[in-house]
């Protein structure tokens, strides 16, 4: 069946692009200084560490620090419409395509919108060879109604993706905070 967006059929009022426009504007926010209050004095650099920009009944914006090697193991976003913009160095994302995980790169300025359904993993992009990392991997998400809950996914050995566990949160991205 076509997916449509009509109120009746999906749980929020935002639109996958709402959700583009709204974390592109927190994107432009956090690098023109208006959160400088919520940031830490050095980022961390063992674990992710998040942050929520804004929230209300309708949506909840966050911003990420990515760090090598924390993937967010393979998750949807239950009932929520989700969207990103990378702000900073580049996330590589793995989804579920049905019958294969589907892998792209996503860099400085560009954007993901992820529909009902979509099941990912997310880990900071592998720095190049030698390269010394100097600027953050930063990037804005937004879910939409507010994230409540996260499924968790494996591959099997026989090429389907089973769930393995639901847990109610509403920290983003695999819950590293
Ligand atoms: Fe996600």
């Amino acid at each position: 069946m076509l997916a449509t967006y009509s109120s009746a059929s999906v749980p929020t009022r935002l639109r996958p692009a709402d959700l583009l426009r709204i974390t592109d504007q927190g994107a432009s926010e956090v690098l023109d200084g208006r959160h400088d209050v919520l940031l830490p004095q050095s980022w961390p650099i063992d674990e992710r560490w998040s942050t929520r920009l804004y929230s209300d009944d309708d949506v909840d914006v966050w911003l990420i620090s990515w760090v090598p090697d924390r993937n967010t193991e393979l998750h949807d976003h239950a009932g929520s419409f989700g969207a990103l913009t990378v702000l900073s160095g580049a996330l590589s994302e793995f989804r579920w395509a049905g019958d294969q995980l589907r892998h792209r790169t996503l860099d400085a300025g560009d954007q993901a919108s992820f529909p009902l359904g979509w099941v990912h993993d997310v880990v900071r992009a592998p720095d190049a060879p030698g390269a010394e990392v100097v600027t953050p991997t930063l990037s804005v998400h937004a879910y939409s109604p507010p994230l409540s809950a996260m499924s968790y996914y494996e591959v099997t050995d026989h090429g389907t993706l089973r769930r393995t566990r639901t847990e109610l949160t509403d920290l983003p991205e695999g819950g590293s905070k």
